[in-house]
Order: structure tokens, then C-alpha cells, then sequence
């Protein structure tokens, strides 16, 4: 592995024009848009990025796109792998094992996610507190590299908490509704029931999707600070029937788009 992990990284290296970002970004589902934000644009598709598994879902185009957003460096990496997909834990988690051979301290990740927290509403945003890994399988599960991180990883304030009060800061400026929560991360591709939004809620979630923990896992392994947004796309609860389409949820979030952008290109610059 980590051989593969040094290979990309030296393609990469010898293919980007300019400094080497130090801040990389996941574009969760219908947030793309932040890429119109961002200069100096060097897209490379995944097929030509060695040991790079290549993205299946509608609405998920597969790029590294190297540019600067808000006068910094930033990596955006538009269409992740999902488990549900089909692809092991390594292969989710490859690109942050990648960045972080770049050079890279600093992970954004966005996502979209059903809310049970019940002062939630469709189209809120939710900067990501904490998260309840529900996935079947740990992606640091076997051989640990010492090269990468240590063995038993803590995960308290996985998601950084100077950023998360910069956020706040940001959205009180801004006038942005601003909501937290603590994410539960599952493989999906079922939409929950209205028993399990139930339970996820009981067990201390404030939403549900099936991203973001396994990329979360890994970055904190490699000790990268992480910062988190999903975007409440649909609401569940064992009251709600209301059934969310693939569609809805891309609707959704392409809704809450503006908010999200103008969030997170705000927080990458002051960061
Ligand atoms: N559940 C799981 N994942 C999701 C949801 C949901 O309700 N909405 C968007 N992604």
C-alpha cells in the first residue's frame, strides 16, 4: 500500500503546475458548485491518476481538480467512493492516504444526510461535532503503518474545534442558520427505516449518511485536522413517512449550495 500511496503522489507531484495545497476538500453530493469559486484550475481525471479506483454514481464526476479558493491552495476532490459502491475500506479512503503524502494538514469533507434531530429542516446545514461509525468494517482494520499513524488512533475532537468556532464565527457574520450534530456514518445504499432513523436519533445521531467516517478515520490516523458539513437533504423519524428520492436529496443540496459554499471558502481562508 504504501508503495501505491507514494506512486500517485509522485504522479501528482510531477503533474501539478504551482505549490502544493496544503488544504484538500471533499465535494459531498449536488455540492460541486464550490469548483466555480476556485482558480487557477488544474483538473486531472481520475482514469489517468494511477491506483485511483474510478467513480460510478449519477451526479459524480471523478477529478482532482489542484486551484486556489479564497487565495489558497486546495486540492477538491470532486466524486468520492462509497462503500456501497462496492469498493473495500482502502480504496475509500485512498485519496486522503494520498493527500496526506502531498503534504496536506487540513481535510474538508461535505456530504448529504437524512435528519433525525427534530429542529432540523430540509435544507439546513449541519457542521459535523462528532460521529457514531456504523460501518461494518474499520478502514485502519489489519497491518498498521507506522509511516502513516499510530496503531490506536484517538478520535476525540476528530473534527477540530478551533474550526468548528471559526464556522460559528463565519455563519453569525454571514447570517447563516448553522446547525450541529453528530454524524452516523452506515453503508447505505438503503434509505433508513423509520425504526432505524428512530434509533440512530436514540443512540446520540443527529444525522445519517453513508460517507465522510471512513475518509474521517483516516485523515485523523494521518493527524490532519478535519472540518465537516452535511447537508440535511430529508428528514426521518419513526412519524415520517415521507419517502427521499436520489433526486430529492440532489435537489436538496443543490439548495443548500450557496450556504455551504460561501461557509466553506471562508473557513479554507482563514484556516
Ligand atoms: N439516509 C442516509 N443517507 C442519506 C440520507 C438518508 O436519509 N439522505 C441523504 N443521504
Amino acid at each position: 500500500m504504501l508503495t501505491e500511496i507514494n506512486q500517485t503522489a509522485e504522479f501528482l507531484r510531477s503533474k501539478v503546475t504551482g505549490e502544493m495545497p496544503k488544504t484538500a476538500i471533499i465535494l459531498g453530493t449536488g455540492l460541486g458548485s464550490l469548483v466555480d469559486f476556485m482558480e487557477d484550475k488544474q483538473y486531472i481525471p481520475y482514469s489517468e491518476i494511477p491506483n485511483m479506483p474510478v467513480s460510478t454514481v449519477e451526479g459524480h464526476s471523478g477529478n482532482l481538480i489542484f486551484g486556489s479558493l479564497g487565495g489558497k491552495r486546495v486540492i477538491a476532490m470532486q466524486g468520492r467512493f462509497h462503500y456501497y459502491e462496492g469498493y473495500n475500506m482502502k480504496q475509500v479512503t485512498f485519496p486522503v492516504r494520498v493527500f496526506k503524502a502531498l503534504g496536506v494538514d487540513t481535510l474538508f469533507v461535505s456530504n448529504a444526510s437524512g435528519g433525525m434531530n427534530k429542529e432540523f429542516k430540509v435544507g439546513d446545514v449541519m457542521v459535523i461535532t462528532d460521529h457514531i461509525n456504523l460501518f461494518p468494517e474499520n478502514p485502519l482494520r489489519g497491518k498498521n503503518y507506522n509511516e502513516l499513524g499510530t496503531r490506536f488512533p484517538a478520535m476525540i475532537d476528530a473534527y477540530d474545534p478551533q474550526l468548528i468556532e471559526l464556522a460559528d464565527k463565519i455563519a453569525e457574520e454571514k447570517g447563516l442558520r448553522l446547525m450541529h450534530g453528530v454524524y452516523v456514518g452506515t453503508t447505505g445504499p438503503t434509505f433508513e427505516t423509520p425504526a432505524e432513523y428512530e434509533y440512530f436519533r436514540i443512540i446520540g445521531g443527529d444525522a445519517v449518511g453513508m460517507s465522510t467516517v471512513p475518509e474521517v478515520i483516516v485523515a485523523r490516523h494521518a493527524s490532519m485536522r478535519v472540518f465537516g458539513v452535511s447537508v440535511i437533504t430529508d428528514l426521518g423519524g419513526k412519524d415520517i413517512k415521507d419517502v427521499p428520492s436520489h433526486e430529492e436529496v440532489q435537489q436538496a443540496a443543490v439548495k443548500a449550495q450557496p450556504t455551504v459554499v460561501s461557509l466553506i471558502t471562508e473557513v479554507v481562508k482563514r484556516s
